[in-house]
């Protein structure tokens, strides 16, 4: 055989496996899709990888749902109501000739019906067991409601709070938003997915959404590989690397190639270098909308998009109307079309959803398994660990539970704005307004009285933009001074009062980016009114986003970040005012002054000429404090803690050695606190400039009053690795600095050296 034909039969022979999927670690599943995909036609291959999804499906939409259905033409579906994907996955497994179950997918992004507070707010409790743990129950209860796959967990990386998708994410770090991306994998997805309460997660939104230039939503992003790979990247890796079996690419350009379309993103990096082998769907239109990004026709970007890597089509229609004709003009192969294809069969066996199904669809379990006391103690939980406070002066809280309570705003007794954004299946009638938390927790011995005080915002121009699908919300100016007069009557007969202001649900979350991120005008208003009275004013904050406070930092005694809290947000609410739960949060997103700092983040970089007060040629503002208000990590308790020296077991370590830190800390208050005691690593010299500080290691303890622990840190030489200029991960010998302590600002440090051998 030593003809050219001989050799190329040879080559053929062995290239054939190689040409075919890599062969995954369940023979029995690739015999079973081996058989499947040999059944199947190509307008069936590509029907799975079609997610048919209200936006775009034109095609469907003329052809009609059942008949596409019943070809096969539908490889997925977004999930609406149990009865709906019952009768649609009926239609998909009965009349389609290879009888292949749908997917479900949903965004259940911070709970199903029990919702838990929104992920910047669950992040800043720094409780990975916990966040697990509200994953979990909401796979449970997704999963009895024909949910087999949630759009979940977001994980983008945000500098900036203009951004109203700094909602759905853990905030700026990426050490500490990793771990939290592992936990909500793991509890989302369990050991095993094909149990029935067990979903499938997707890691989102790949990648590096939260980099959107000026926090507009949608836009340009553009930044060093460097930073892809040390600030932004490092939560999508642990997701996939926690097993997690899909991926949704990002609406943006990554090095000016739509995600969509971006082979280096979506096969260089994800599939080759981290080893990703689940599916990738795109983000809704994601597709079809890279024409208007500039890369061509909708078979252009159809045909951009496979090649690239991505597999699923979410609404755009474009994989559904195009794909054949891009085979047969040699646009695409028909390999591509099989892997894909390979992938989405993949994941449903998985799932188990060819043993069953309607596995995921359990009428019995939706009776007992949903919005559940259990599940419900889990939120509030969660809520009152969310909570940060941001201020309190002059022992104005805890309050106390007698006497007469004015609960005054906007915010104090709306159940859609507890929720936040992505709850739409939340259920909104039995939410825990803070009025009405305030009052059950205040039992008979308080006198609880409400009044809504002001619209929230007198600005048409927010108020009509932020109206879902063009709705438009009227300011009525006249309703608002009534609110006033009302609220100022009620704070006269209160000894307390309790101003709850913030952001409407719909001013965070996609599409619901802000310039000004301070709180509107009428509210100010009112807090002024509110404070004008000379009674203790308690400021608790419903939002989704950092906000620029400093007016409010500077005048108000006493301030609670309570986020977009959830079902139980009000009883958690009561709980922390109360001092029935110390508050514990610490803050994962850096709270600017104003809109003119951003971006803010504490990690960032010395520059050539760090701020100096007595030299005017440095970086500085002319009109503002480099300063944010509150720094990341930050937060107070009711107790207060002091920290000790730092000590380490060595100050010289070589190569593989451990080091180990130590600090003692002691509660010297009067209240039983929890403390998050956080270490930060500096690389002061190295072959490029590292950051100021890099969280590394974080402990949560509990300490009585006049208790006093010593906490141990150990660190070794991965925890100072970095992408260096080659974008090689290493660590560099030399000299580095530990800071242990309460927030990134306020620190002690110790000094270190780090040799190699
Ligand atoms: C959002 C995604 C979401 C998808 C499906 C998109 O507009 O960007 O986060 O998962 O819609 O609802
Ligand atoms: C400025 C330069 C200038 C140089 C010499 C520097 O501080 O940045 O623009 O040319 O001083 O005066």
């Amino acid at each position: 055989m030593k003809s050219v034909a001989g050799i190329l039969m040879l080559m053929l022979a062995l290239c054939i496996p190689l040409n075919a999927q890599t062969p995954s670690k369940d023979p029995k599943m690739d015999a079973f899709i081996n058989k499947l995909m040999s059944q199947m036609t190509v307008e069936e291959k590509i029907g799975q990888l079609n997610l048919a999804s209200g936006g775009g499906a034109v095609a469907g939409a003329k052809m009609g749902i059942d008949s596409m259905l019943k070809h096969g033409f539908i490889g997925a579906s977004s999930g609406y109501s149990i009865e709906s994907i019952r009768k649609t996955q009926q239609k998909a497994v009965e009349t389609s000739r290879l009888h292949i179950p749908l997917l479900f997918g949903l965004d259940v992004i911070h709970g199903f019906k029990t919702i838990f507070p929104i992920p910047l707010g669950l992040s800043c409790s720094w409780d990975t067991l916990l966040i697990e743990r509200s994953a979990r129950i909401a796979a449970n209860e997704a999963s009895t409601s024909g949910i087999s796959w949630t759009y979940s967990p977001m994980v983008d990386i945000t500098r900036d709070p203009r951004w109203g998708r700094i909602a759905e994410g853990s905030g700026e770090d990426p050490w500490l938003a990793s771990k939290i991306a592992r936990s909500m994998v793991k509890g989302y997805q369990g050991n095993d997915l094909s149990k029935d309460n067990t979903i499938l997660a997707c890691v989102k939104h790949f990648a590096l959404y939260g980099g959107s230039e000026a926090g507009r939503d949608y836009n340009t992003v553009d930044m060093s590989r460097i930073t892809m790979y040390e600030d932004y990247f490092p939560p999508y890796k642990a997701a996939f690397d926690a097993g997690a079996g899909s991926a949704m690419s990002s609406f943006n350009v990554i090095d000016y190639i739509p995600a969509s379309g971006n082979k280096w993103l979506l096969t260089e990096v994800l599939r080759k270098q981290w080893g990703f082998s689940g599916f990738v769907v795109s983000d809704m239109n994601a597709i079809v909308e890279m024409s208007n990004h500039g890369m061509g026709n909708a078979q252009e970007v159809g045909a951009l998009a496979l090649k690239a890597g991505l597999d699923m089509d979410m609404g755009s229609d474009v994989f559904f109307t195009t794909l054949k004709k891009s085979l047969s003009d040699g646009k695409v192969t028909q390999q591509e079309i099989d892997q894909s294809c390979r992938r989405v069969l993949e994941a449903k066996y998985k799932l188990g959803l060819f043993d069953d199904p309607y596995r995921y669809i359990n009428v019995e379990r939706s009776k007992t398994d949903i919005f559940t006391p259990d599940n419900l103690h889990v939120a509030r939980e969660a809520a009152r660990k969310s909570i940060v406070l941001l201020k309190n002066e002059n022992q104005v809280l805890p309050v106390k539970k007698s006497g007469t309570i004015a609960v005054i705003g906007p915010l104090a007794n709306s159940k859609s704005d507890m929720l936040g954004t992505w709850a739409f299946f939340g259920n909104n009638r039995d939410v825990i307004t803070v009025y009405e938390g305030i009052k059950s927790v205040a039992g008979n011995n308080a006198r609880v009285l409400y009044a809504k005080g002001s619209l929230y915002t007198a600005d048409s121009i927010l108020s009509n933009n932020s109206g879902f699908m063009g709705a438009r919300n009227v300011v009525d100016f006249a309703q608002n001074e009534v609110l006033l007069k009302a609220a100022l009557d009620t704070a006269r007969r209160a000894d307390v009062l309790v101003a709850v202001l913030g952001e409407s649900a719909n001013w965070s979350g996609e599409a619901a980016s802000r310039s000004d991120i301070g709180l509107p005008e009428c509210q100010v208003s009112l807090l002024k009114e509110l404070l004008k009275t000379g009674k203790p004013v308690v400021l608790v904050l419903v939002n989704g986003r950092p906000l620029a406070l400093p007016w409010e930092d500077a005048h108000v005694d006493a301030i609670v970040e309570a986020w977009n809290g959830g079902s139980e947000a009000g009883n958690a609410i009561a709980d922390v005012l109360f001092g029935d739960y110390n508050p514990s949060g610490k803050l994962t997103a850096t709270f600017p002054r104003s809109v003119g700092q951003i971006p803010i983040y504490y990690n960032h970089r010395n520059t050539g000429r760090p701020f100096d007060q007595k030299n005017k040629f440095t970086s500085k503002y002319l009109d503002i404090s480099n300063d944010p208000l509150y720094p990341f990590g930050y937060g107070l308790s009711y107790a207060t803690f002091e920290y000790g020296d730092i000590k380490v077991n060595k100050s010289a370590l070589k190569g593989n050695e451990t080091l180990t830190i130590t600090a003692g800390i002691m509660n010297t208050g009067k209240y039983p606190g929890e403390e998050t005691v956080q270490l930060y690593v500096q690389d002061p010299v190295a072959s490029i400039s590292r950051p100021v500080k890099e969280l590394k290691r974080f402990n949560k303890v509990m300490l009585q009053p006049g208790e006093k622990k010593e906490i141990t840190f150990t660190l070794n030489t991965d925890d100072l690795r970095f992408y260096n200029s080659d974008l090689k991960y290493t660590w560099e010998p030399g000299e580095f600095i530990i800071y242990v302590g309460t927030n990134s600002r306020d620190v002690k440090s110790v000094k270190i050296n780090w040799l190699e051998k």
